[in-house]
């Protein structure tokens, strides 16, 4: 069976690709941001996950403006980079899991969930760079992406609510396939940042915290927060925030926090990172430990006293 293991949450600002791109990874202002995400990468090369569901959003690169889905689902088996207006990012074409993606729109579609399917895509840099942050550079992305896009660039988006839900509906679908997969759920986007306008590079790092503070122990506070707060307190696109309650819902109510990373400016946004682990049960938890199974360690203890006491028997 498939499951989720833990979910992240992570800005997907443009410029941390460009630094990326063009090799300015060390200069001292982006050195402060990628050395927030150094545990990242270690966290994510032990986790090893065979999934990731992105949930991002698409900046009118794949659906321009005249079609805007509310969500939609890529059942595709590649989705490459996007031209965004200087030629496609240099990084690796994601790779999908088209069994698994299809799995989940059937899954949510008939949980009430209007999924948009779709079946050719590009992907622009709200997915391709929070996966730059948690796996570098690599020639190829090391795991199958299923990128989700959530309408958060034309009024209305989808409550927070509706995401938190949908989180849950995603995480009934993988639990469902029978294919033993592990999996991470991807919420992108924010945090506060304003682009445009006499607010333009609004950051309010004390609304972020208390959203990142939320997100792991009062996530049901947010689901009840309306997009006027979240624009209010964290400029226009600090919108984009609504989607890390897609992945908050897809894993345990009590997941834990096992790191943080918050960091101000990066272009002129508020770079918000985080990583929520579910508790492992039983089986998983021991075979993460390299322990044998219980039913393997059980047999080998009783044939251990089957032997002790035959060679009792025989002194
Ligand atoms: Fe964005």
């Amino acid at each position: 069976m498939a499951r989720i293991i833990a979910g992240i949450a992570s800005s997907h600002v443009p410029a941390i690709g460009a630094a990326i791109d063009n090799g300015r990874t060390q200069e001292p202002y982006w050195q402060r941001v990628f050395s927030g995400f150094e545990r990242s990468k270690e966290w994510m090369a032990k986790a090893n996950p065979d999934v990731v569901i992105g949930i991002y959003n698409d900046h009118a690169s794949a659906f321009s403006v005249e079609i805007i889905p509310t969500f939609a689902l890529g059942c595709a088996a590649e989705f490459p980079p996007a031209d965004e207006g200087w030629g496609p990012r240099p990084v690796p074409v994601v790779k999908g899991h088209p069994e698994l993606a299809s799995h989940i729109a059937q899954s949510v579609i008939l949980d009430e969930f209007d999924l948009t399917i779709v079946n050719k895509m590009e992907v622009d840099h709200g997915l391709t760079v929070p996966l730059n942050l948690v796996f570098g550079s690599p020639k190829e992305w090391p795991c199958r992406v299923i990128p989700l896009a959530v309408n958060v660039v034309q009024y209305p988006p989808p409550t927070g609510h509706r995401c938190f839900m949908l989180g849950k509906a995603i995480r009934k679908a993988v639990e469902s396939f029978p294919e033993d997969l592990r999996v991470v759920v991807f919420g992108t986007g924010g945090m506060s940042h304003q682009i445009s306008g006499p607010r333009a590079g609004l950051i309010n790092s004390k609304f972020d915290k208390a959203f990142l503070d939320n997100l792991t122990r009062n996530p049901k506070k947010l689901t009840r927060m309306p997009h006027l707060e979240y624009m209010r307190e964290a400029g226009a696109e600090g919108i984009e925030m609504v989607m890390w309650l897609v992945m908050r819902g897809a894993i345990d109510d009590t997941a834990q926090e096992v790191y943080r990373f918050y960091t101000v400016p990066a272009s002129n946004t508020a770079v918000g990172h985080i990583i929520l682990e579910n508790r492992q049960r039983g089986a998983a938890k021991r075979r993460a430990a390299g322990q044998p199974r219980r039913k393997a360690a059980t047999k080998a203890r009783r044939a251990a006293a089957r032997a002790k006491t035959a060679a009792r028997r025989s002194q």
